[in-house]
């Protein structure tokens, strides 16, 4: 780290003070008014009636909004067009937003809109297992399959063979601010428009579609979400559309901000997957043959599920060469919440198959899991080329788990759990360590450009707009990080504004992990621009080469002057030189083709590995982390703190998602689990005993910024070394070598039914 970098998030002083400003914070403008969804009662249905008498003269209450009010196209803009903007008369699941109530305030909107408008609905059986829509044939969009080499001829001339399922649950994203937005007519027909959005352009796009106007006249702007996990990647759009109809129709502001259990039953999650596999493999237990069956279940709608479920795909290798593969991929339609993108956006899916495989396989020959793990690793030079085409040219893996079994001491270690489990027959221990290979770039290869634009003030105060969103993350604080380097200036002087669809067009979600490659990339153009006016300024009144100029510890240096920034900058004012500059950035080497799923999706890999133990209670099915050891690459780091922070966050994350976060939904389609009371997110009491984390010490082989990689989304999967050393443990209990099944989230009650499973043959 140097002087450019600062030591927190750009945000924390403001945030640990209560005192970042999130959209409900914003001053109440004269007039506002509220808005609360009307929610569908079932789960597959049809709207026979809705009368909105009792809460129209209820007090407070102003309107209602339906699909009437909608004076452009009633189907929301998403990419696949198959969602309609308020439901009916077809109904499609529990909690799915049929029209609004608009009041002045949010509590008495809420209480007309679910307690006193009146619904006469007709209900029909819902499907709500994907294993359902598939025999019935209900997909969201059509089944995609990649294959390479023969799989069925491999795996009957394979010496071991074994064949299991896997059924994975969902997750709710649970951001500490749950969706909300404020919309605001302006004059001459033009819109502003506040959302806590992880894309701004796509909720202009959507807003826009949905008033029937141009894109021009809708502005969206969010300076900061409390969180967003993928989970306000599509899922904003719904919101800013129905407020926007709302101060439509109202001629007033409307905010609409949802209650966390209104959150929890309207919008979508992480896709919950059904596996079925088959697996041939030598007596190493390197793998022959991958026959999978991948079920995803997608919900009402098809929102992300086609390039969520293309991830799970491009995921299933993880670490590992796969010969001869087949992935068949149903994207199955069940009337649920529609799902949508969460952190990994379906790679954790993929990868946690292939990872339950090589556990697996290892009980089965008994051998170590690690030594099948690294017999399977992608080779440098031969077996490199992914199932879908792509050449992995940037292996670290072997070197980088074998660092971490030694660092850890991992061999010394199961020596001592096989000691301590021959010993003890209640508490039961169990170790794992597992890697992940993470590819970064949108698979849509037009989202991976990115805009900036970097402003110098006279008084030698910079300014950075760019197309990214922060959501806690620390992207603003990286990439003001890096226009200070460029300009050698202190992190103090570089302030972040807000996103703003006005500032910067067409700007990508900040998702894939990709927001500092893109956007920083961009922004540090940006400032390689202004850097060079103000220096072929300097050169002219110095009388030396561009090259020359220095630009350092907030002076700007030629052969013959030092100059600090301001008067450098109030100078080169003079002269009437450009101080502001925008900067573009498009990903290169990437190509892909839709159709086939080949090419080269990804710029480069994030490689990670992860070591967990754990003790299982065998008589309750408790268990405790007792500790994790990580060695993950993020490159050369450009914020060590933040990137911790983040291998810390999606590593807890992908705990809760593997072991406590459990949705559950009754047979009528209704979810059960809508609050801190029944979901239960990881706590700090959930975190292993003992967490060491370590930075891969080598920076991003290819160019990139600053030489680093992308560090969002792949940490998440560094907690499937919880779930293996889970499986670890319940194998201890006894010699089968049957494949052990244990669906997720790995509750203390599946870790007991798996138990009990063992000791029934
Ligand atoms: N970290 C925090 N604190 N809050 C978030 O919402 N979202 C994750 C990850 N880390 C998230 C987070 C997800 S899903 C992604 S894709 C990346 O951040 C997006 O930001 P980046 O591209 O700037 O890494
Ligand atoms: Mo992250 S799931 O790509 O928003």
């Amino acid at each position: 780290m140097n002087k450019s970098t600062p030591h927190f998030h750009e945000s924390a002083a403001a945030q640990v003070q209560g005192r970042a400003d999130y959209i409900d914070d914003l001053p109440r403008l004269e007039g506002l008014l509220h808005a609360a969804p009307i929610l569908s009662p079932v789960a597959h249905g049809q709207l026979l009636q809705l009368d909105a008498q009792a809460a129209l003269q209820a007090p407070g209450v102003v309107g209602i909004v339906t699909a009437q009010d909608i004076p452009g196209d009633p189907v929301l803009a998403t990419y696949v067009h198959d969602e309609s903007i308020f439901a009916g008369p077809e109904l499609a699941h529990v909690g799915q937003v049929i029209g609004l109530v608009v009041s002045e305030s949010h509590r008495s909107a809420r209480h007309a809109a679910q307690k006193l408008v009146k619904l006469q609905t007709r209900s029909s059986p819902p499907v709500l297992h994907a294993r359902q829509a598939l025999q019935a044939g209900l997909f969201v969009l059509p089944t995609v399959q990649v294959q390479r080499g023969q799989a069925e001829q491999a795996l009957q001339a394979a010496p071991h063979r074994l064949s299991g399922s896997l059924d994975i649950g969902g997750q709710e994203h649970f951001y500490l601010e749950s969706q909300i937005t404020r919309a605001e007519p302006q004059e001459g027909g033009q819109w502003l428009i506040h959302s806590s959005t992880q894309h701004p352009g796509e909720v202009q796009h959507w807003v826009a579609h949905a008033l029937g106007i141009a894109l021009h006249q809708v502005r969206v702007v969010c300076r900061r979400m409390g969180g967003g996990f993928g989970g306000k990647e599509t899922q904003a759009g719904h919101l800013a559309v129905w407020a926007a109809l709302a101060a439509n129709k109202l001629r007033r502001p409307v905010q609409m901000r949802l209650d966390r259990g209104d959150d929890f039953v309207i919008t979508g999650k992480r896709h919950p997957f059904s596996h079925d596999w088959q697996v041939g493999f030598d007596a190493q237990g390197r793998v022959l043959a991958l026959d999978a069956v991948q079920l995803a279940h997608c919900g009402h709608s098809a929102d992300l599920s086609g390039p969520v479920s293309d991830r799970t795909i491009f995921h299933t290798d993880n670490a590992y060469y796969l010969s001869d593969v087949r992935i068949t991929s149903h994207r199955c339609k069940t009337h649920t919440q529609s799902h949508t993108a969460y952190r990994g956006f379906g790679g954790p899916q993929g990868v946690l198959l292939i990872e339950t495989l090589m556990g697996d396989m290892a009980r089965h020959l008994g051998l170590d899991a690690l030594d099948v793990r690294l017999a399977n690793l992608y080779g440098i030079g031969e077996r490199d080329t992914t199932p879908y085409g792509m050449q992995v040219e940037d292996n670290i893996l072997h070197p980088l788990m074998t660092r971490l079994a030694t660092d850890c001491g991992y061999r010394q270690r199961r020596q001592a759990i096989a000691d301590w489990n021959a010993t003890h027959s209640v508490i039961k221990k169990g170790l794992a360590l597992t890697p992940v290979k993470f590819g970064i770039s949108f698979t849509a290869t037009q989202f991976n450009q990115a805009g900036a634009v970097v402003s110098v003030y006279t008084d030698g105060s910079v300014r950075v707009n760019h197309g990214g969103t922060e959501m806690g993350q620390g992207l603003h604080t990286k990439v003001c990080a890096v226009v200070a380097q460029v300009l050698g200036l202190p992190a103090s002087q570089v302030l972040p504004s807000a996103s703003d669809t006005a500032q910067v067009a067409n700007a990508s979600a900040t998702a894939a992990s990709s927001g500092t490659d893109l956007n920083g990339r961009a922004a540090e153009r940006a400032a390689l621009q202004v850097r060079t006016n103000i220096a072929q300024c300097l050169a002219q009144a110095d009388g030396c080469m561009v090259d020359d100029v220095r630009f350092a510890d907030a002076q700007v240096h030629t052969p013959t002057r030092i100059r600090r920034f301001d008067e450098a900058v109030q100078y080169a004012y003079g002269q009437r030189v450009q101080l502001w500059s925008d900067g573009f950035y498009a990903t290169p080497k990437i190509h892909y083709d839709r159709q086939t799923l080949s090419g080269r999706p990804f710029y480069y890999f994030a490689y990670g590995a992860a070591c967990s133990e754990v003790a299982i209670d065998t008589l309750t099915g408790e268990y405790r982390v007792l500790r994790t050891d990580i060695l993950h690459d993020v490159g050369h780091s450009l914020h060590p703190e933040i990137d911790i922070g983040q291998i810390e966050g999606g590593f807890a994350q992908g705990l809760g998602w593997l072991t406590t976060e459990e949705l559950v939904w009754n047979d009528k389609g209704e979810l059960l689990t809508k609050g801190a009371s029944t979901y239960k997110i990881p706590t700090a009491a959930d975190m292993p005993a003992q967490l060491n984390i370590a930075l891969w010490p080598e920076p991003n082989r290819e160019d990139n910024v600053g030489g680093s990689k992308a560090v969002g989304e792949p940490p998440f999967m560094l907690a499937i070394s919880v779930y293996e050393a889970l499986r670890d443990a319940i194998g201890s209990t006894c010699d089968s070598n049957t494949p052990i099944r244990l669906d997720t989230p790995a509750t203390p009650e599946r870790v007991l039914r798996a138990l009990q499973a063992l000791k029934q043959p």
